[in-house]
């Protein structure tokens, strides 16, 4: 059996009939940038969400950027992050001038918050925490910690999407969140796609603006911007599939009840837990194994996909290369970045499927 690592193309033939229509209705309006579809977005996920302002940006990096710039972010400031991310999130920091401050991994594989109060300095403006793989962070403390020390709190729920903590959303907990839509995120367009949400009526204006040129009015260039904007097609194939993301959800959350129901007892594989007060909404069901590259090969031989989220944790990235981190300030980052393995993880998956990725890890092990 072919079992692949997601697979859109189910996704698409499920609702093809609404997308093609969201679709060829953009292309008969010609609302290429910005217009009705990008407007209807953003109003129904602002919505859904139950947030104030959803600013639709060309990706989710672009996102993180917008708001470290709104807020001020720059040269000489430090902005502390997880060790365990995509380079999105301390790309964007340093992008602003600023200094990404990365922090070691709990056993959720989500930002520590012990280790959150060590890297404070006097120069440390903003916290931002990713609920990675689709696990909220423990916000609980996160946002104490924030409060206390009087630092600007940005979720990066990129992989989240209305995952939450404490029985409220991820990205509803600080100054403003941002997401991705890239194509195999939980909620994905077909090309890139991002957005912000916040609360904040002036900073949601002035990221806005910030996205498109400076200018909320045509030609009423307030200040330099940049060009990042959601394009019409995106913003409708995102509309198309808004309504279906929390059966979608469900379906994941499902996957993982049943993959950890089969792994159970494979010796050696440790399953991925749900934090307490926390939701997962799996975007990635991420497991640690001994020998992972002899598993990845022997699932590949079988025709099982699988994924690695992420091979190098950020510090020890090439990009960080001269600020000369060691293994051990970054201890479970270290350790997780050679035993972490992705599984084939999309709401269409099939028990058969399932059965069959379970089958293929237990007989190299048992
Ligand atoms: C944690 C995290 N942050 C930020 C991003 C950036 O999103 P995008 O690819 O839309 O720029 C991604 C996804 O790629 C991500 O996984």
């Amino acid at each position: 059996m072919k079992i692949p690592f997601v697979d859109l193309g189910a996704q698409y033939r499920a609702h093809q009939a609404e997308l093609d229509a969201a679709i060829r209705g953009v292309l008969e309006t010609t609302a290429f940038i910005g217009g009705k579809p990008v407007k209807q977005f953003e109003e129904a996920y602002a919505k859904e969400y139950g947030v104030k302002h959803c600013i639709s940006c060309a990706n989710g990096t672009d996102a993180i950027y917008v708001v470290l710039r709104m807020l001020g972010i720059g040269p000489g400031d430090e902005v502390i992050t997880t060790a365990a991310s995509w380079i999105s999130t301390s790309e964007t920091i340093g992008q602003t001038g600023a200094l990404p401050i990365f922090v070691d991994v709990d056993e959720f594989y989500n930002i520590d918050v012990a280790a959150i109060e060590r890297a404070i300095t006097p120069r440390t403006r903003a916290l931002i925490p990713v609920h990675l793989y689709g696990q909220a962070a423990r916000m609980d403390a996160i946002v104490e910690i924030a409060q206390r020390r009087s630092l600007v709190l940005i979720e990066d729920c990129a992989q989240a999407h209305f995952a939450t903590y404490g029985g409220k959303r991820v990205g509803t907990f600080g100054a403003a969140a941002t997401f991705s839509f890239y194509p195999g995120k939980n909620l994905g367009a077909y090309g890139d796609a991002g957005a912000i949400v916040t609360n904040d009526d002036d900073l949601a204006k002035r990221c806005r603006m910030y996205a498109n040129h400076g200018a909320l009015v045509k030609h009423q260039h307030e200040m330099e911007g940049i060009n990042s904007r959601l394009d019409g097609l995106q913003a409708a194939v995102l509309s198309a599939k808004l309504p279906h993301i929390h059966d979608w959800t469900k379906r994941r959350q499902a996957v993982a009840a049943e993959y950890r129901e089969r792994l159970r007892d494979v010796p050696g594989v440790f399953l991925p837990d749900i934090a307490p007060n926390a939701t997962h909404v799996f975007h990635l069901f991420v497991v640690r194994v001994p020998d992972r590259d002899g598993l990845r090969a022997h699932l590949a031989k079988l025709g099982v996909e699988t994924g690695i989220h992420y091979p190098t944790a950020l510090p020890f990235l090439g990009a960080y290369r001269e600020r000369r981190f060691e293994p051990a300030q970054f201890p479970r980052a270290f350790r997780n970045q050679g035993e972490i393995l992705s599984l084939p993880m999309f709401p269409e998956m099939t028990s058969e499927m399932i059965a069959y990725v379970a089958d293929a890890i237990r007989a190299f092990y048992v």
